[in-house]
């Protein structure tokens, strides 16, 4: 196995979807999100689905346990000589602790981690306007960076709608639960040093060709 990984953590609506999608358009990195698999396993109703539901729905954390088979799955069943990018995983210190022992047993290469940084107000603003497509998975914003016709996705024509943890309040609670597991999380990798801090304030494109210029240093 010859696995290689980088790591994009961040406050709920730091922009870690969006970047991402940018850069596997231009990299051979493969973009894999926990949240974008938990909710495919709600959407199809599966064990684990049902299980992380109630959880995901009330703005809490999926327990270290259902989100570690999710990714371990990932990995096992997919390519062995991959370039993966985890985006909102590993999320508390239990978590990448256990990716760290996997990639030991594994012989696989954790390269960097990318703190995407946002204030509260820039990551509530981001989460409450954001808009995702039914069909096809595409992200938007409503003033940021709207589609052309309102509710109508533009890449597929799917029906625009609102995450149901995109509500005001389950923000709060996402964005203080993500201010108490992050301080032990951001220490590990600053220890190891592979913490890169980015300021997640700017232009999507400019944050993912920055990480990408990192790539090759560190590939
Ligand atoms: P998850 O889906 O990972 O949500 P999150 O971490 O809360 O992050 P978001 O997806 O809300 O934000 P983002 O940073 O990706 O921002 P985005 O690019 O979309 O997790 C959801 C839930 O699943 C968790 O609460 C938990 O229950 C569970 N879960 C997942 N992983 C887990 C784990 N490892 N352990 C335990 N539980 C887990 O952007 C947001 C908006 O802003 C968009 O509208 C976008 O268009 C806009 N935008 C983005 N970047 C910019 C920019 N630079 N400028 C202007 N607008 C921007």
């Amino acid at each position: 196995m010859s696995i290689e990984a980088i790591v994009l953590i961040g406050v709920p609506g730091a922009g870690k979807g969006t970047v991402a999608d940018i850069i596997e358009m231009s990299t051979n990195y493969i973009h894999l999100s926990t949240g974008d698999i938990l909710r495919q396993s709600i959407k199809q109703q599966t064990p684990l689905g049902i299980e992380a539901q109630t959880y995901m729905q009330d703005g809490r954390l999926v327990p270290d346990n259902i989100v570690l088979k999710v990714v371990m799955e990932h990995l096992d069943t997919g390519h062995k000589h991959a370039h993966y990018m985890f985006d909102g995983f590993p999320r508390t210190l239990a978590q990448a602790e256990l990716l760290n022992s996997y990639f030991e047993r594994s012989k696989a290469r954790l390269n960097n981690v990318f703190l995407l940084e946002v204030p509260k107000e820039v990551s509530v603003s981001r989460l409450t306007g954001r808009r995702i497509c039914r069909k096809c998975g595409a992200n938007f914003h409503i003033h940021n960076m709207p589609p052309k016709t309102e509710g109508i996705c533009d890449r597929c024509g799917g029906e625009l709608y609102q995450r149901s943890d995109d509500r005001k309040e389950t923000i709060i609670r996402r964005l203080q639960i993500f201010q108490k597991e992050s301080t032990d999380l951001v220490s590990y990798y600053e220890r190891q040093e592979i913490l890169v801090k980015m300021d997640s304030s700017k232009a999507p494109q400019k944050i993912a060709s920055s990480i990408i210029n990192l790539l090759p240093k560190i590939g």
